[in-house]
């Protein structure tokens, strides 16, 4: 309770108990000695009034003369403490003089001494006196009246002087500082703050000043850093492009010499089996023209040509092949349009149904499609029938021997927002050295039955640039292969 008190609630309550609880000790101390010093004094008074009286009283009672004692009783009986006087003349058993003022006793106490009267060492009787402690008393309420009134007076100047100097040199500069620290936290450093004061607080305005200038620094410097950042992040950003550009570029010209190398071969061989041909010709026709021609030789020479001609065409028909694929390669050639469709449905009719006829020579090999449940896909469903068409030559050419009962299996399902396609068989599945290089443009390990080696290559190039998604190869020797596509989905 004490933590949350407003300052000045507990400044206020300081000054007040602090000034309260000494002057209220102290005053209640000086009230009690003043009571002793009164109460000793009041019963000094009071002896000495009944030893005079004792005295005074002898020779009256001595010569039995009430009046002239009745004289001095009544100088006595001036004080105003006085009540009552009572003398007694014992010795005949007679009250010799009695006086006494009921209203002087008012809130006062009656306190009663009693002395013999001797004379001439013999005791003749006895005097009372009565004296009320009520002027004391009024002496005493007084005094505390005047004490309360002292500390009231106190508290009041001492708060009139209090408030004021803790309203100034206190709450207010607190005030300002509150609001300059918040000015702090809000970044707004544009305004300086001004401190004239030399105190404590003064000291720490300044240090607030000096914090405000320090950040105003810093924020300045770190505004002038970002922009260099932003400057070199944009430096960077261009250098990327042009990288990945001359990247791209060298790609390219190492496909271009690639199709060229690729395509010597074939062109190379049709050429060497056309000119032969034409040797073969220009040798029939000399035969034919001297009239030398045998039967014999013309067989030959058909047999030769068949030869030439079938050389000629199926290395011929490889090159054709190669750009065929190639064109593939660059992959923005297929000019499909973005659209919605759900992979389920689309594997499960379309795709079957298109790679139905690749399958339609080797009955032996089977394939099953398993998507349990319907992905919707904002995508381009051509690409997907390329790459699993890709998939299944490349199993019907390199996974199945002859006669073998193959398997493929083709799975869709969606994992950690990311959709996945599995294509798998169970052919003879590949070394690590194939492995490592399926995606590479050229390679194949099957160049003389006709591989080009651009099949994974395009797949690659699919997934990466037109699907956006990634793929992966895992296969062991014996162990057919599964090629994982996975593509992430839009949250
Ligand atoms: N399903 C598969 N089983 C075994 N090997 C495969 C399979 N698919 C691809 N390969 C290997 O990857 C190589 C590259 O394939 P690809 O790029 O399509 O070229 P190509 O089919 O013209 O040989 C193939 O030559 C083959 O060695
Ligand atoms: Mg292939």
């Amino acid at each position: 309770m004490l933590k949350n008190l407003p300052l000045n609630v507990a400044l206020v309550l300081a000054l007040v108990i602090g000034l309260l609880v000494p002057a209220g000790l102290s005053g209640w101390h000086q009230l009690n000695s003043h009571r002793d010093v009164m109460t000793r004094e009041l019963n000094k008074f009071h002896e000495q009034t009944a030893e005079t009286l004792a005295i005074g009283i002898r020779d009256p009672m001595w010569h039995f003369l009430p009046e002239w004692g009745a004289e001095f009783v009544s100088s006595i009986m001036l004080d105003e403490r006085i009540v009552e006087v009572f003398a007694e003349d014992t010795a005949n058993d007679f009250v010799f003089l009695h006086k006494k003022i009921p209203q002087r006793i008012a809130n006062g106490l009656v306190l009663t001494i009693q002395k013999p009267v001797i004379f001439e060492n013999n005791p003749i009787g006895m005097v009372r006196v009565a004296i009320t402690t009520h002027q004391l008393e009024t002496a005493l309420k007084e005094e505390q009246t005047r004490l309360v009134f002292v500390v009231i007076l106190q508290l009041g100047v001492g708060l009139l002087i209090l408030l004021p100097l803790m309203y100034f040199k206190v709450l207010n500069p607190i005030q300002l500082l509150i609001c300059q620290s918040q000015k702090l936290a809000q970044k707004q450093l544009e305004q300086p703050f001004v401190w004239n004061r030399t105190d404590e607080l003064g000291t720490l305005g300044k240090s607030f000043e000096s914090t405000r200038q320090a950040l105003a620094t810093l924020f300045q410097e770190n505004e002038q850093k970002a922009q260099e950042l932003g400057d070199a992040l944009e430096e960077l950003k261009g250098a990327q492009k042009q990288l990945v550009e001359s990247e791209k570029m060298a790609s390219l010209g190492g496909l271009v010499a690639g199709v060229a190398h690729e395509i010597k071969t074939p062109v190379g061989n049709a050429f060497t089996a056309v000119t032969t041909l034409r040797e073969k010709t220009k040798e029939i026709t000399e035969l034919f023209e001297q009239n030398k021609i045998k039967r014999s030789d013309f067989k030959e020479f058909l047999q030769d040509t068949d030869e030439g001609a079938k050389m000629a065409q199926t290395n011929i028909e490889q090159a054709a092949e190669l750009i065929k694929n190639f064109k593939q390669v660059a992959v923005d050639q297929t000019s499909e349009a973005k659209r919605r469709f759900n992979l389920k449905t689309y594997l499960e009719e379309e795709v079957i149904l298109s790679v139905k006829p690749q399958l339609k020579h080797t009955p032996q090999v089977s394939l099953e499609v398993l998507c349990k449940e319907d992905i919707e896909l904002e995508s381009y469903p051509g690409a997907f029938l390329q790459i699993i068409t890709n998939f299944v030559s490349n199993s019907l050419m390199h996974a199945f021997s002859e006669g073998q009962v193959g398997h493929i299996v083709i799975e869709a399902y969606v994992k950690n927002n990311t959709a996945i396609l599995v294509y798998r068989d169970n052919g003879r599945g590949m070394p690590p050295e194939v492995l490592e290089k399926i995606f590479e443009p050229f390679f194949t390990t099957n160049r003389m039955g006709g591989g080009t080696g651009l099949g994974m290559h395009i797949i690659y190039n699919l997934v990466h640039q037109k699907l956006g998604g990634k793929i992966e190869c895992k296969s062991e020797v014996g162990k057919g292969v599964e090629f994982v596509v996975s593509i992430k989905l839009p949250v």
